[in-house]
C-alpha cells in the first residue's frame, strides 16, 4: 500500500521558538516514520511582511538547518525552498478566483496581525490561499501543524472542495493534524498568549539558537503565580500549566507523573529542573544545528526540490486543463 503523504512548512521570519518545535517540528519528526513527508521552507510567506534581502536568504538555510538538526532526515523526508517550486505561485493565483473575500475576513490570525490596517500589505489578507496551494499542490494527505494554523488548513479543504464541486475532482482534500498536547505553548511573560516570534520581548520565547544558560533564566523567570502549587490547570493557572506542558513534552513524560514528583514542592525547584532540562535540550540540539554547514544544506534543498517538482508539474497540469487553460 502506498503512503499517505504529508506536507508542513514554517516560515522563515524572526526566531524560531519551543513553540514552533513543540507544535509542529517535533510531531513531523514523528510522522515521517510512517508517511511519505515533505517539509518546508515558506519564503514566499514570509516575504508578506518586509524582509532584509541578505537575512532573508540567510534565515532560509537557518530554518532549513533546524528541520535537520530536530530530526528530520533528508534521506527518508523532502526538504525543500518553496520559491524553488513556481507552482506554489502559480496555483495560488488560480486558487484566488475561486476564493471569496469572506473567507479571508473570516480568518483570525490576519485580524490579529492587524487586519483593520488599511496599509496592510495585499499578501497578508491573500496568504491563507497560497498556504491551501502549498498544501494541495502535492496531494497531502496530512498537515500537521499548531493550533493557530488549523483555521488555515480547514479554509484549504474548503477551497479544495469548492474548487472540486465547480470543476471536477482536481485535488484530494487534506486532513489537519494538531497534537493536543504542543498545540499552543504559551508565552513565558504572559501565559495568556501564545508564545511567538514576533512579541516585543525576548522573554516571551526561547529561540532554538538562544544561548543555554540564558535560555534557563528566562524559564526562572517565566510568569506564574502565587498559590506555589504545582498542577495543571490550564485557566486558574495558565503560567504554570504552560511549563508543564513544556517539561512534559522535552521529557517525553505525563503530566501527572511530573506533578506527583513535585508534590509539596515550590516553583523554585520545579522551575530550576525545568531550566535544566531546556539548557540540555538546548546543548544537544545546537550540537546538531552546527555540525550541518552552509553548503550542505543548499544541496539538501535543491535536491529536495528536484525530487517533488514533478508532483507540483503534474498537478498544476491537471488543475490548467480542467479550467480550459491548455
Ligand atoms: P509559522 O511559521 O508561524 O509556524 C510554524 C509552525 O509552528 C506552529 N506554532 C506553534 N505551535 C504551538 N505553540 C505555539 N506558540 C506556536 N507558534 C507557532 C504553527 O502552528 C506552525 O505549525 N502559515 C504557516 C506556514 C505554512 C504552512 C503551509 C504550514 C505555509 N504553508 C502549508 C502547513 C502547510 C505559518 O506561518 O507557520
Amino acid at each position: 500500500m502506498n503512503k499517505k503523504r504529508v506536507f508542513s512548512g514554517v516560515q522563515p521570519s524572526g526566531d524560531l521558538h519551543l513553540g514552533n518545535y513543540l507544535g509542529a517540528i517535533k510531531q513531523w519528526v514523528e510522522m515521517q516514520e510512517k508517511y511519505e513527508s515533505i517539509f518546508c521552507v515558506v519564503d514566499l510567506h514570509a516575504i508578506t511582511i518586509k524582509q532584509n534581502p541578505e537575512e532573508l536568504r540567510k534565515k532560509v538555510i537557518e530554518i532549513a538547518k533546524i528541520y535537520i538538526a530536530s530530526g528530520i532526515d533528508p534521506k527518508k523526508s523532502v526538504i525543500f525552498q518553496q520559491s524553488d517550486i513556481s507552482e506554489h505561485a502559480e496555483l495560488a493565483w488560480i486558487l484566488n478566483t475561486v476564493t471569496r473575500m469572506s473567507d479571508l475576513y473570516k480568518m483570525t490570525q490576519f485580524k490579529d496581525k492587524g487586519g483593520e490596517n488599511e496599509n496592510i500589505g495585499v499578501g497578508l489578507f491573500d496568504y491563507p490561499v497560497l498556504m491551501t496551494s502549498d498544501i494541495i499542490l502535492y496531494d497531502t494527505d496530512v498537515v500537521p501543524v499548531g493550533e493557530d494554523q488549523k483555521q488555515h488548513v480547514e479554509l484549504a479543504r474548503d477551497l479544495a472542495k469548492r474548487f472540486n464541486h465547480q470543476f471536477g475532482e482536481t485535488f484530494k482534500v487534506p486532513d489537519v493534524r494538531v497534537n493536543k498536547e504542543g498545540a499552543r505553548i504559551m508565552g513565558l511573560d504572559d501565559p495568556t498568549k501564545k508564545m511567538s516570534k514576533s512579541a516585543s520581548s525576548t522573554l516571551n520565547y526561547i529561540a532554538l539558537t538562544d544561548d543555554p544558560e540564558k535560555a534557563a533564566k528566562k524559564i526562572m523567570k517565566a510568569v506564574t503565580d502565587n498559590d506555589g502549587i504545582i498542577k495543571y490547570e490550564k485557566e486558574k493557572k495558565p503560567g504554570v500549566s504552560n511549563l508543564l506542558n513544556v517539561y512534559s513534552l522535552l521529557n517525553e513524560e505525563s503530566i501527572a507523573d511530573i506533578v506527583k514528583r513535585y508534590e509539596g514542592k515550590g516553583y523554585g525547584d520545579f522551575k530550576k529542573d525545568l531550566a535544566e532540562i531546556v539548557k540540555q535540550f538546548l546543548i544537544s540540539f545546537q550540537e546538531k544545528y552546527n555540525a550541518i554547514s552552509d553548503e550542505e544544506v543548499r544541496g539538501i534543498l535543491t535536491n529536495g526540490a528536484k525530487k517533488i517538482k514533478p508532483i507540483a508539474t503534474e498537478t498544476y497540469k491537471r488543475t490548467k486543463k480542467i479550467m480550459g487553460l491548455n
